[in-house]
């Protein structure tokens, strides 16, 4: 099972992934499987807190803890003062939007193909504070017209500029840095959704020229549910954006009507949170930063687009992924099977999947007129032979 093209060894992350042995695991998109070593790191350091209590084992173990923010950076090329560890995705992003002052009358610009939950919150901004929101279209190719979104930028000035790097829902990955030399032109802040494409892709935030950008642990960085993280820019540290809820870790009370915040990005983390789960996710991190996240872009694009060939091989499948680039998301239904008929085939066979529906991706959904899509997400641990046989069993159906 050694690939010679590779620069990683399959054998030894197989054995490193307990949860590859007996099944078909495609579900990186969805929640990972860790490495044996994330599960040991996080249950030992619960042992400790079993054992002395949380707090003194948290003040004991400081420089495992700062280790958090060191991988981070080393992964996303940027200083540990710039990492803030989050409890998901979601709330490193609704804490970003809430550090922006927004005021009625102003703007954001997204895409047609962000996060349903991205979506959910500019439109709850709309509704609480009147703040408009736009979508750029999308070019023949799906991807963000950057001609439409130079034009939007100019017309209407916007306060923030809102891109998922990779959507749920689809293997598109976004030209990010395109974006980026745009707001950075416009002197607009610009937001990356990078929970999709961290773990799976480089992501290096001095190439893209991103503002902030917020990540989950569970997906391909492959850590424990519950983590996540955000990166703030020197820039938008420069600019004191602060979230408007900001807790005893992230400022100190300084008089009976005053506080002052902290200057690095811990202003955007609550005291309270599952220590255990962020050593797991550190040693999560520094896994793959060993693998080489180039090694595992390349072996991935491999994979995800050799699954996608064996799928188009039959004629009743339709693969919906559509983009210049395409990432390790692979979304496919199907012109004569119900869904049922397809998970089943595929839970019989313990192929490990998700499904998206269109509740989850209305927009993209509704222009590619499906309501549902089988998700696959090959990751490193899988193997050619995995996909190959996962494309003859769905060759015949
Ligand atoms: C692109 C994207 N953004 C954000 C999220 C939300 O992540 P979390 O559940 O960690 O908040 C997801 C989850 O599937 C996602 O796919």
């Amino acid at each position: 099972m050694q690939h010679s093209f590779l620069n990683m060894d399959i054998n030894q992350i197989r054995k490193d992934t307990l949860g590859c042995a007996d099944k078909i695991f495609l579900n990186s998109a969805g929640s990972s499987l860790m490495p044996k070593t994330v599960v040991e790191k996080t249950i030992n350091y619960l042992k400790e807190e079993e054992q002395f209590g949380g707090y003194f084992i948290a003040n004991q173990q400081t420089e495992q803890v700062n280790q958090f923010y060191v991988e981070v950076a080393r992964m996303l090329n940027c200083r540990a003062e710039n990492i803030a560890f989050a409890n998901s995705n979601t709330d490193a992003y609704a804490k970003v939007l809430s550090s922006i002052p927004f005021k009625s009358g102003d703007c954001i610009i997204t895409t047609d193909d962000d996060y349903i939950s991205n979506h959910i919150a500019f439109i709850s901004l709309k509704k609480r504070f009147n703040v408009e929101v736009y979508r750029t279209k999308n070019l023949a190719n799906h991807e963000i017209d950057l001609e439409d979104l130079e034009s939007l930028i100019k017309k209407h000035q916007p306060k923030l500029v809102a891109v998922t790097h990779i959507p749920t829902n689809s293997g598109l990955i976004q030209d990010v840095e395109a974006v980026g030399r745009l707001c950075k032109a416009h002197h607009i802040l610009y937001l990356i959704d990078a929970c999709q494409s961290v773990g799976q892709l480089v992501v290096d935030v001095q190439q893209i020229g991103c503002d902030f950008l917020t990540a989950t642990g569970r997906k391909f960085l492959r850590g424990p549910r519950g983590t996540g993280f955000l990166y703030i820019s020197d820039n938008a540290l420069a600019q004191n954006l602060k979230p408007l809820f900001i807790d005893m870790k992230g400022a100190n009370w300084t008089s009976f009507e005053d506080y002052q915040p902290t200057h690095t990005a811990k202003a955007f983390e609550f005291f309270e949170q599952s220590y255990a789960a962020m050593i797991g996710f550190t040693e999560a991190i520094r896994y793959a930063n060993e693998i080489g996240l180039a090694n595992i872009q390349n072996y991935n694009e491999q994979l995800s687009s050799e699954l996608r060939k064996l799928l188009a091989e039959n004629s009743s499948i339709k693969v919906l992924d559509q983009g210049n680039r395409l990432g390790s998301i692979v979304t496919f239904n199907h012109h004569k099977l119900a869904l049922t008929e397809l998970q089943n085939l595929l839970s019989n066979n313990q192929v490990y999947h998700s499904v998206s529906f269109k509740g989850s991706a209305l927009i993209d959904f509704t222009k590619k007129n499906v309501d549902w899509a089988i998700r696959f997400s090959p990751h490193y641990f899988n193997t050619l032979e995995e996909i190959e046989k996962v494309g003859k069993l769905l060759r015949e159906v």
